[in-house]
C-alpha cells in the first residue's frame, strides 16, 4: 500500500516500498538494491549501521526526493554503482562511472588465484603482471594493494579506453591517499601488442559475451557494449591475447583468463595448443560455474 501524503513514512517503510518496486519491475537483487540506494540518498554511503538505526526515524523529504530519483533511474536499467558512482571490489572502493564496467565478485577469484600464484613462486625473483583490459583497474589496483610489502613485483594495467584509463587512474590515486595502492603503472594499448615483455603472470578480465547475449539483457544495457561484447563468438579478443601469449610469457610463467562458462573447453583448448606443455585448469565462480581458465607454464 503506498502511504497518503500526510502520514509519516519511515526509512524502514521507505525501504520496503522501494525494495518491492524493483522486485516488481524484475530486479534480480530488489533488497540489495534499495538498501544501497537508500543509504546513498540519506548520504550513509556505504555504513549499513547508520541505516539499521533509522529505520524507525521519519524519512527527510530531501532524501525521499533523492531515493524517488535513484529508484526511477535504477528501474531504466542503470546499475547500482553507477548511481552511487562506486563498487566495493576485493573490500576495496572503486569509482565507477559509465563507459566503465562495474566490477564483479566472481572477478575477485581471479585476483586470488593470481595471489596464489605469486605467493607459490616465493622467494624468488620479482614477478612483471600484466592485467589486460583492467577497466576501473580492478585487477592490478587489487594486486597492487594486496602483495605483501618488500617485495617489487611490477604491475601494470592496461586497457585500450580512454575512459576506463581515467577512471583507473583516479582509483589509483584514492586508493594511493588511503595508503592502500602498491605500484601500479597504467598503459594504453590494444591488447598486449605495444609490450615487449616477459610477463611472468597475464591476466584478462576480456570482453567475452556474443552480441546477442548483450541485447537480451536488460542489466547490461548501459554498461559500456565495448567492455562487454567479443566478435561473432565472444571469444575475438581472447583468441588473439591467448595467440601473443607464448612470444610473453617465459618458461615459469602464466596465464588466468575470465571466460564466459559456456566457453570454458574452447579456451583451455586454445591455451593449450598455445602453450604446449602448460597444465591448464578450468576453475568454477561461486555459483560453481566455470568462470577462469588458468595455464602455468613449467620452469625452464
Ligand atoms: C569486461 S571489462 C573488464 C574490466 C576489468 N578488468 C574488470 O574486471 O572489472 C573489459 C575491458 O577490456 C577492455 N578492452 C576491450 N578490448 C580491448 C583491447 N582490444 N585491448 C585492450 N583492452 C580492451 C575494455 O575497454 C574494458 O575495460
Amino acid at each position: 500500500m503506498t502511504p497518503r501524503a500526510d502520514t509519516v513514512v519511515t526509512v524502514q517503510m521507505a525501504l520496503r516500498a522501494a525494495a518491492r518496486r524493483l522486485a516488481d519491475a524484475g530486479i534480480a537483487t530488489p533488497a540489495l538494491d534499495a538498501e544501497v540506494l537508500l543509504r546513498h540518498a540519506l548520504g550513509f554511503g556505504g555504513d549499513r549501521a547508520a541505516l539499521f538505526l533509522r529505520r524507525p526515524e521519519p524519512l527527510p523529504p530531501a532524501a525521499a526526493d533523492a531515493l524517488a530519483r535513484l529508484l526511477e533511474r535504477r528501474l531504466a536499467g542503470e546499475p547500482v554503482a553507477y548511481l552511487t558512482g562506486t563498487r566495493e571490489f576485493f573490500g576495496l572502493p572503486f569509482a565507477v562511472g559509465p563507459g566503465v564496467l562495474v566490477p564483479r565478485p566472481e572477478t575477485e577469484l581471479l585476483v586470488e588465484w593470481a595471489l596464489g600464484w605469486l605467493a607459490a613462486r616465493s622467494p624468488g625473483p620479482a614477478a612483471t603482471v600484466l592485467d589486460v583490459g583492467t577497466g576501473s583497474g580492478a585487477i592490478a589496483l587489487a594486486l597492487g594493494a594486496s602483495l605483501p610489502p618488500g617485495r617489487p613485483h611490477v604491475i601494470v594495467g592496461s586497457d585500450v579506453s580512454e575512459t576506463a584509463l581515467a577512471v583507473a587512474a583516479a582509483n589509483r590515486a584514492a586508493l594511493a591517499g588511503q595508503g592502500r595502492a602498491g605500484e601500479v603503472a597504467l598503459v594504453r594499448g590494444d591488447l598486449a601488442g605495444w609490450c615487449r615483455g616477459p610477463v611472468d603472470l597475464l591476466l584478462a578480465n576480456l570482453p567475452y559475451l556474443r552480441p546477442d547475449q548483450l541485447a537480451g539483457n536488460a542489466e547490461l544495457r548501459l554498461e559500456p557494449a565495448e567492455a562487454l561484447v567479443s566478435g561473432p563468438d565472444g571469444l575475438a579478443a581472447i583468441r588473439r591475447l591467448v595467440a601473443d601469449a607464448p612470444r610473453l610469457l617465459p618458461p615459469g610463467g602464466a596465464v588466468g583468463l575470465e571466460i564466459d562458462p559456456a566457453q570454458a573447453d574452447t579456451v583451455a583448448a586454445l591455451l593449450g595448443s598455445h602453450l604446449p606443455g602448460a597444465t591448464v585448469r578450468v576453475r568454477p565462480d561461486l555459483a560453481g560455474l566455470a568462470r577462469h581458465v588458468t595455464a602455468e607454464l613449467p620452469a625452464g
